[in-house]
């Protein structure tokens, strides 16, 4: 019998210091103390010695059976500390790698050219309007005298939701004018930025989306003088004191009599050079008085209110702003080239 106390011990200790996992070791306890165990099964036979050697039996199984708990016991705490450390290995940060930058985005510089403007508009006394991309063609057109059959309206120009062309993408910012005749208190001052569609052909000046910013002035003895007076202040403002303007006569369905103004090139200082085309001017918007008809469609007396309103291209503002030689640059959104404002 101590033979085999003595094999189950030195059997289950090699097995206990060699066990890879704890499920083995639970095993392993199972094997040898479990109550089917290999150890249990030995002092089962103690019954059958004699009374001398039982006590001598006994105390040699009990030094088998503590040697194997604090082997067991050993053996957990060994598979413990190596998991622990397995798990700080697989965790590991490593504080000395450097960081990645984030890369902090900016205003697009169409938007900070619109920003400018604005600046300059509110401090005038001007507010900002937002208004519906979808537009009834009577705002679009219709209440802006432009009447069924004007070239604008082709189908071949505008975007149109339904056959009998009533709804459509706004082509103009100008039904913004109509909205805020309809729902502001006389007097009016607004301006309204956004974007307008039109089936154009992407090329270097053209694009199917582009932005308008509309303004509007109405109030008792208004003139075209306070048209000139305000854009020419506007102009300044934006491109430096002494930039140079000019009025030329045009025609809008809307305003009457209608203008086009043009800024000095900035480039050649008006001799004409590939940026101005030749010219020596650069176009920036259409304006003009507003037509007494517009005035009464929206519920205004014309013979005691008077106006005036313009419109002009965002993309084409920035562009001369900033220097941008090509309208798609605007719209690709390369950072390589929004990084440069
Ligand atoms: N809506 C015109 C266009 O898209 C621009 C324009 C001209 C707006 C004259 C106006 C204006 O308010 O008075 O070509």
């Amino acid at each position: 019998m101590k033979q085999q106390l003595e094999s189950i011990r030195k059997a289950a200790l090699d097995a206990i210091t060699q066990a890879a996992g704890t499920e083995e070791l639970e095993t392993l306890r199972v094997r040898y103390l479990g109550k089917k165990g290999e150890l249990t099964a030995v002092l089962k036979q103690m019954g059958s010695l004699s009374p001398e050697e039982r006590p001598v039996m006994g105390q040699i199984a009990n030094e088998v059976r503590a040697a194997l708990e604090s082997a067991l016991e050993e053996a957990r705490k060994r598979l413990a500390e190596a998991a622990l450390e397995q798990r700080l290995k697989d965790e590991a940060l490593d504080i000395t790698i450097p960081g990645k930058a984030v890369r902090i985005a900016h205003r697009h510089p169409m938007y900070q050219a619109l920003e400018e403007l604005e600046d300059v508009f509110v401090s005038m006394g001007f507010t900002v309007l937002d208004g519906p991309e979808i537009e009834l063609a009577s705002y679009n057109f219709d209440k802006l005298n432009a009447e069924e059959g004007h070239p604008s309206r082709d189908w071949s120009d505008t975007f149109y939701f339904d056959e009998d062309s009533r709804v459509m993408l706004r082509s103009q910012t100008s039904p913004m004018q109509v909205r805020a005749m309809e729902t502001m208190e006389l007097p009016i001052r607004i301006i309204a930025p956004g974007r307008v569609y039109r089936k154009d052909e992407v090329d270097a000046t053209h694009s199917p989306m582009f932005h308008q910013v509309e303004g509007m002035v109405i109030d008792k003895g208004v003139t075209m003088a306070d048209l000139k007076g305000t854009l020419n202040a506007v102009m300044e403002e934006l491109f430096g004191k002494g930039t140079v303007t000019r009025f030329r006569p045009h025609h809008f369905p809307f305003t009457e009599p209608s203008c086009e103004m043009d800024v000095q090139c900035h480039k050649c200082g008006g001799k004409g050079c590939p940026t101005c085309k030749g010219e020596g001017w650069i176009e920036v918007l259409g304006a003009g008085m507003i037509h007494p008809r517009v005035l009464e469609m929206s519920g205004i007396d014309s013979e005691e209110y008077t106006g005036w309103a313009f419109g002009m291209g965002l993309e084409r503002l920035a562009m001369r702003r900033f220097k941008i030689a090509d309208l798609r640059l605007i719209f690709e959104n390369d950072v390589r080239f929004l990084e440069q404002f």
